[in-house]
């Protein structure tokens, strides 16, 4: 059995977002390979995650039962991990990157050693689901684009290196048909990597 993290990182409501629609899609997939699996659903709009005040974090990095750290707890007691997140300005929404900052703790998700910082989580995996207005998959945008490239490197930083994008893209481009037929493939994409994670 394991234990996966459900992180939704969009105001908009399931209906309105692509994002939402390959992740929900992905998790009743996931939910029918894995019946036995605890999945939680940790939403950060409606959690109204707060940025880090100077005050939490001397207790986020010095005070072990500090409420400050319950993020952290939560997320280092995951087996894996699904990220639900739009693009915006090329990277993800300021919300999520709220979050990573009370992920980050020496000592329960990175160590120092004398080689260098050293991840501490370890046998885990995540599939970050993205919509995106334009292409940046492929073609002259791809330099541009930061969310998944950010997202690998701190999950990475933390040890977590089994990562999966599945990206629905031009979804401010495309119309009408071109549009549902591009984002109903997306949709199926995510059903299939959610078999196999
Ligand atoms: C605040 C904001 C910033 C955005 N920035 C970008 C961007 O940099 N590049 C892009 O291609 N699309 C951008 N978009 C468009 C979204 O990525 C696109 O509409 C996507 O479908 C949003 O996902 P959603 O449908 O799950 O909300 C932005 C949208 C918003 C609301």
């Amino acid at each position: 059995m394991s234990k996966v993290l459900y992180i939704k990182a969009n105001p908009k409501t399931e209906d309105d977002s692509y994002t939402f629609k390959m992740s929900e899609a992905f998790l009743e997939e996931y939910k029918k390979a894995n019946p036995k699996d605890e999945i939680t659903t940790l939403d950060l709009y409606q959690e109204d995650i707060k940025p880090l005040t100077a005050e939490m974090i001397e207790e986020l990095f010095t005070k072990e039962d500090s409420d400050v750290r319950r993020y952290v707890k939560e997320f280092a007691s995951a087996d894996k991990y699904i990220i639900a997140a739009p693009m915006w300005n090329l990277s993800i929404p300021a919300i999520l990157k709220v979050y990573i900052d009370y992920l980050v703790v020496a000592g329960i998700t990175f160590k120092y050693t004398e080689e260098g910082p050293a991840g501490l989580l370890k046998d885990k995996k995540v599939t970050y689901l993205v919509a995106r207005g334009g292409k940046y998959s492929e073609g002259p945008a791809q330099d541009f684009e930061m969310g998944e490239r950010y997202l690998r490197t701190i999950l990475g930083f933390m040890g977590i290196t089994d990562f999966s994008t599945v990206a629905t893209e031009l979804t401010n481009v495309l119309q009408g048909k071109e549009l549902e037929k591009s984002v109903a493939a997306s949709i199926e994409e995510a059903k299939k990597v959610a078999k196999e994670f």
